[in-house]
Parts: structure tokens; C-alpha cells; sequence
């Protein structure tokens, strides 16, 4: 079975990318075979400069790798060292509907809100169904704004399928209940376009500047609140143990207490959390050679599956070489 996921190198990444999908690939690493990449031509629709593209490229893979990404358990590779998966997206274009596209939320809610799209955007799911066929995949975990974009794949996949035989794998998305959508700092999912994000390795002084200014309702004090529905408890109950969690469930229920205590003990056990992510990134970054062999390393090993897989839907329709 193989596990593969991809994260755009659009910033360095926040909450609900760890909590959504980077927890994940660490979790399922080992097992099975995974991938994970970093999709920088998909950053490529929104990141128009080229050194922080490339910096934010470096930037994601030390993240992931000073969150507890093992390159011996899994492989770590950036998506533009595979040329299979864009020749792969071509052949994939070919044959998706526009209406298909039409639908797609990130397509859509540009074009809704009267912005220019580009047609990188447009077949932005193309390419992530070539990223995801390409390498066989049966499992990918991602956050719940990313299920569209499988089920699209699925469809992509199908379609194929149907008319040239069973070239590709039908792939899953693997979504967690607690963390499918993770709020930001306003109370709606945390996104980096929505200008509510708290990252990872922000330094710990400034991330309690944005905790303590998170949005909370006006309730009095004494009043009992419900934590089910407190976007603040549920970003809690991502980094408190059993214990106070429940403690601090007790305490909504009750009342009497005020959001800045939550706040408080938000800041403190996120700091603890991440505390030895920051400790490792700071030893990665002394060692550059390392991450860039890593990366090569696992662009070869990539690059070996995708050109199996483009193979064999070169063959199924026709385009095998003629050299
Ligand atoms: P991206 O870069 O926007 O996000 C990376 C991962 O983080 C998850 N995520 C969240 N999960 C929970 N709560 C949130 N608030 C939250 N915000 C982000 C996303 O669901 C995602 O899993 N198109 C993809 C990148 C991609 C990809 C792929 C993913 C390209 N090709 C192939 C999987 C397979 C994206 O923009 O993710």
C-alpha cells in the first residue's frame, strides 16, 4: 500500500497544516511505502518570485523534517524534480471535463469573487490527480479542504480507466475526525489567505501575541460555556493531554473563568509541543548538504515509480515511444 501527500511551499506551515496533514505522514511513515512532497508548481499559481519560492521550497522541506519526517521510513522529494508527473498531467487534461473543473472550489471562489484566474489554476487539480495517480497511490492524508480535489482524481482515474483499461490505482483520502478543519485565529479554517494562521516555528513570543488576540464572544465570566463549540477548546484539545483537557472542558461547563486563562494555557502547551521541532531545525539548518542529498535521494526513488506508472498510460493510449 502507498501513502503519498504533497504540501504547497506557499509559507512556512501553520497549525492546521500539522494537525490536518503533517502529523499524518509522520504517523504513517514506516508502516507502509509513503511519499511526500512539496508542490512547488502548484505554489506556482500564487508565488510569483522566484526566491522565496525557492526559499519557502527549503523552508518546508527542514519543517518537515524537523517535525519528525525519518527519510528512512518515508520518501521526501520536491514535485518539480519529477518532469513524469507534468507529462502524465498532459495526458490526464485530455479527456477531463471543463464542467469538472468549473466546479472546484479554488477555481471557483477566485472567479466568484471577480479575481483574475489563470489556467494554472484552472487545471490546478489535474496536476495534483497526476501527483497522486502517478505513483500508484491508495491512502492520502490530507486536511478536509483536499477531499474535492481526490474525489476529482478518482473521477479523472475512472474515466481513464474506462476507455484505455486499468492503468491507474483508485486512490482514498484519509481524513482525521478531530483535525479535518482546523480553526484560525477568527474562528474560521485556518488559512493563510484568510490572514488567521499561527505556524509552527514562529518564534514562540509572537505566536502568543496572535493566541492572545484570538476571537472569543463577549459571555460574562460567570457564564457556563460549551467547549464542543468553542473554536479556542478545540484548539486546546489539539495540544493538551487527556488530563487537562478535561480539566479545562470542566472549567467551560462551569464558568467562571475567562477566555485569557484558555488563551494561556493554549500559548504554554503549544510552545511545549513544538519545542523539540524548534530544537531540531535549528541542527538541520547547520547541515544544508544534508536536506539537499535527502531531497535528491528521494526524487530518485520517486522518479522510478512515476516513470513505471507513465509507461504503462503511455502504452494504454497510444503514445509509446517511437525511437
Ligand atoms: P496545502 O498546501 O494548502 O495544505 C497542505 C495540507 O494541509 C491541510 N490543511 C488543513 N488541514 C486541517 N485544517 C486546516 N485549517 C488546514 N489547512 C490546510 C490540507 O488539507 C493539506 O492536506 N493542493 C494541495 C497540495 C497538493 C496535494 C497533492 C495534496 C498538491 N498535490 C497531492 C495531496 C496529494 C494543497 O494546496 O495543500
Amino acid at each position: 500500500m502507498r501513502v503519498l501527500s504533497g504540501i504547497q511551499p506557499t509559507g512556512r506551515p501553520h497549525w492546521g497544516n500539522y494537525f490536518g496533514a503533517i502529523r499524518q505522514y509522520i504517523q504513517l511513515q514506516g508502516n507502509e511505502q509513503s511519499f511526500y512532497f512539496i508542490a512547488n508548481l502548484h505554489a506556482l499559481t500564487t508565488v510569483r518570485d522566484r526566491e522565496k519560492l525557492e526559499q519557502a521550497t527549503i523552508d518546508m522541506a527542514l519543517d518537515i523534517l524537523a517535525l519528525g519526517l525519518d527519510p528512512d521510513q518515508a520518501t521526501l522529494f520536491v514535485q518539480s524534480d519529477v518532469p513524469e508527473i507534468s507529462e502524465l498531467c498532459w495526458i490526464l487534461m485530455t479527456g477531463t471535463g471543463m464542467g469538472l473543473l468549473e466546479r472546484c472550489v479554488s477555481y471557483k471562489d477566485k472567479k466568484d469573487k471577480g479575481l483574475k484566474a489563470d489556467a494554472g489554476l484552472f487545471t490546478y487539480p489535474v496536476l495534483q490527480a497526476a501527483d497522486i495517480l502517478g505513483y500508484d497511490s491508495d491512502v492520502v492524508p490530507v486536511g478536509q479542504d483536499q477531499v474535492q480535489h481526490i474525489e476529482v482524481t478518482r473521477d479523472i482515474a475512472q474515466s481513464f480507466n474506462h476507455q484505455f483499461g486499468e492503468v491507474f490505482v483508485l486512490p482514498k483520502p484519509k481524513v482525521l475526525d478531530d483535525s479535518a478543519k482546523v480553526p484560525g485565529t477568527d474562528g474560521e479554517k485556518m488559512s493563510k489567505s484568510y490572514g488567521n494562521i499561527i505556524e509552527l516555528f514562529e518564534p514562540p513570543k509572537q505566536a502568543r501575541k496572535k493566541i492572545m488576540r484570538i476571537v472569543t464572544d463577549s459571555r460574562a465570566m460567570e457564564d457556563p460555556k460549551e467547549p464542543e463549540t468553542d473554536h479556542l477548546f478545540q484548539l486546546f484539545s489539539l495540544f493538551a493531554e487527556p488530563e487537562p483537557l478535561q480539566e479545562m472542558a470542566d472549567l467551560y461547563r462551569t464558568g467562571g473563568f475567562g477566555y485569557g486563562h484558555v488563551k494561556k494555557a493554549l500559548a504554554d502547551a503549544s510552545e511545549a509541543y513544538f519545542a523539540e521541532a524548534h530544537q531540531r531545525r535549528a541542527e538541520l539548518v547547520a547541515n544544508p548538504d544534508r536536506v539537499k542529498q535527502i531531497l535528491g535521494d528521494g526524487a530518485q526513488v520517486a522518479r522510478k515509480k512515476a516513470r513505471e506508472v507513465l509507461t504503462r498510460a503511455q502504452e494504454a493510449s497510444g503514445i509509446s515511444s517511437w525511437h
